[in-house]
Parts: structure tokens; sequence; C-alpha cells
């Protein structure tokens, strides 16, 4: 099968004859028909996000495919059956014509979605899921300010947000009018979009908030947003710290007053190192409370760009370049 390697300086190219995973016994193969590309990715080329151990040292967390065999456990265990198309959180291994994952993290690809478009579903919906109704507890009609609103992270979570706990004003950051208004034209007027290119976010929240803040900020950013994200919070406000794309040491040190004062819950969070029991859970409430949403229209997978596999590194160099507006995909 085919797979995509990279060196110690972080090329990439095609390998043609790789050996086909063995499906443990609480494992399915699945024939890889496209797989998302993500800023881990990236980093793990670079030598900077090894794979959780045990995981393949192949790149790409999130596939979608079809089922082409099931081990002895999958197959007493699971619905599914050889042939039906799926999509799926991975450990590692996306970037291959073949990828084993458990049973307990496949979600039936919803129906009005294609197979290639529901590859761009898994990291980022189960990422905005988790850090919306489990880490900050998003209740109906809270506010929130998204970060990196036209990420694929940023994308699903405001989504998510209209569909499960509208009510309450949504802000997004973004670098540009043109990422903004695509944000607006894909959720619906209720953004309110802040180009931080041009004007101070935590001023522009304060002033449209009557001086309250929000109640929930989900940051991709960090050390360069801290100082802003806390002027930005209301009291009893939660921040769910997902990325550190501004880097993770601040310049002046650590406002804690502000953390006391305003009772602000900071949390942190990733995804690809947890336990199989924590993927099962988020997987469950996937199926139960978002395939449904797709399959009504409701979500969406927002895709950029797709490539095909051999042009790999055009697409790490679109992500790279910030150009993206939502998913970039690569196609077997
Ligand atoms: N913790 C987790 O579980 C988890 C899971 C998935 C992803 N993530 C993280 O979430 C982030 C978004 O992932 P994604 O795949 O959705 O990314 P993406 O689609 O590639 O979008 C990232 C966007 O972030 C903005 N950005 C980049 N550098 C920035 C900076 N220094 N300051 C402010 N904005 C910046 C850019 O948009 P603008 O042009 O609008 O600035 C860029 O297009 C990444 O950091 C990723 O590592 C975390």
């Amino acid at each position: 099968m085919i797979q995509i390697v990279y060196d110690d300086s972080g090329a990439l190219s095609a390998q043609r004859n790789a050996e086909i995973p063995h499906p443990k016994s609480n494992e399915i193969l699945i024939k890889t028909v496209a797989c998302g590309v993500n800023r881990l990715d990236l980093l793990q080329k670079a030598g900077r996000y090894p794979p959780p151990p045990g995981e393949s040292p192949i790149l790409g967390v999130e596939v979608s495919g079809i089922v082409e065999k099931l081990g002895e456990e999958a197959q007493s265990k699971c619905n599914l059956k050889k042939g039906d198309a799926v999509c799926a959180l991975v450990g590692g291994g996306g970037y291959a014509g073949y990828c084993a994952i458990p049973w307990q993290t496949a979600i039936p690809v919803p129906q009005g979605v294609s197979i290639v478009d529901a590859a761009g579903i898994p990291e980022v919906f189960m990422t905005a899921y988790s850090a919306l109704y489990w880490s900050s507890s998003m209740r109906q009609g809270e506010s929130i300010l998204i970060h990196a609103g036209a990420s694929g992270v940023g994308l699903a979570a405001t989504q998510l947000v209209k569909a499960l706990s509208g009510g309450g004003k949504t802000f997004i950051t973004s670098s540009s009018e043109a990422k903004i208004s695509f944000c607006s034209k894909i959720v619906g007027g209720e953004l309110h979009g802040i180009n931080y290119k041009e004007k101070d976010f935590a001023e522009e929240i304060v002033s449209a908030t009557g001086g309250k803040g929000v109640d929930v900020i989900i940051d991709f950013v960090g050390a360069s947003y801290w100082e802003k994200n806390l002027k930005s919070i209301a009291v009893d406000g939660r921040i769910v710290l997902l990325g550190l794309l501004g880097g993770s040491v601040t310049e002046s040190g650590l406002n804690l007053g502000m953390i006391l004062r305003k009772r602000v819950a900071v949390v942190g969070s990733t995804l690809r190192a947890r336990s199989l029991e924590y993927k099962r859970r988020l997987t469950e409430e996937i199926v139960t409370k978002a395939v449904p949403l797709f399959e009504k229209g409701l979500l969406k997978p927002v895709i950029d760009s797709v490539y095909p596999l051999e042009d790999v590194q055009a697409a790490h160099d679109r992500m790279q370049k910030n150009l993206n507006s939502g998913k970039i995909l690569l196609k077997f």
C-alpha cells in the first residue's frame, strides 16, 4: 500500500510498497479514502510532536474510508460490517492506504456527507465538542469568543455553538475580512467577527458586552493572547487552551490577580494522547448528538481544499502559510 513518510529534515515522500496493517482483535481495518491535514502533522514531521507510545509513526490523525476487515472482538461487539463507510480519529497512520482503528472510535459517515468530506469531521468536531461541552461546560445562551475563527477547529466550534448552545453572543477573531465573511456565510449572521490585525479584540469584547466580557474563550494562540484573554473573560468565565500558535511563555508574567478576582477557570486539553476510554465516550457523544445534526444539514464539515495524496507537500505549505479557511484534506 502507499504511505507518506518523512525524513529527519521533515521532507515528505511517498512509499509504495508498505505493509498493510493487521487489525488487532478490537480493531477494524479501513481502506482509506481521505485523511485530514492537521497542525500537529506539521509539528510531528519537524520533530516537535512525537506520536504517543504504541501509535503508528506515520502522520495523520483522522481518516475516512471503507471497512475492509474486522478483528474478532470488533466482529462481536460493533454493528459495522465490511463495506460500511466510516470516519475516525486515529492515534497516527492516517497518511496510509489502510489504517487499523479501535472499533470504539469509528463514526458512521453521516447521510448527506460525502465520504471524502467526512475525513474533515473527526479531529475538529471532537476537539471543539470536548472543549465546549466537557472542558468549559458551556451552557445555552452563554457568550463565547473563539479565536482563529476560520481554522478547522474554529469553524467546527462556531457551528456547534449555534446548533447546541446558541442564544448568547458569539465572537470570532481572524486575520482578514475575507476570512471573517467566509465564517459568517457558513455560520450565519449571528457571528461578531474581529480582525485582530486591525482592532484590539479585548477592547471590542469589553465594549460589545457592556463591560461584562464573555463566558467562554476557546484559544489556540496562548502566550501572545494571554493578557487580552484575561481582559475579555467574564466573572466565573472559562478559558480553554487548545494550542500555542502564539507561544507558550508570556512576556509580562502571568496576571494571577485577574484570575483570582474574576474566578476564572483555565483548562488545557489535548486530544491525541487521551485514553481509548475518553475517545470512546467522545465518539459516542459525537454519534448520538452531532451525527443527526450533520444529517439535518445543521452541521457540515467545512472543506478548504482537497489535494491528491502525492501533493501532500503543497497541502502542508497551504496550512503553514495560514491560507486555509476550514479543513485541508488528502485524497487517495
Ligand atoms: N488541543 C487539542 O486537542 C487540539 C486538537 C486539534 C487542533 N488543535 C490546535 O488547534 C489549532 C487550530 O487547529 P486547526 O487544524 O483548526 O488549524 P488551521 O485550520 O490550520 O487554522 C489555524 C489558524 O490559526 C491562525 N493563527 C496561526 N498563527 C496564529 C498566531 N500566531 N496568532 C493568531 N492566530 C494565528 C490562522 O488564522 P488567521 O489567518 O485567522 O490568523 C490559521 O489559519 C492549532 O493550534 C492546533 O494545533 C488542538
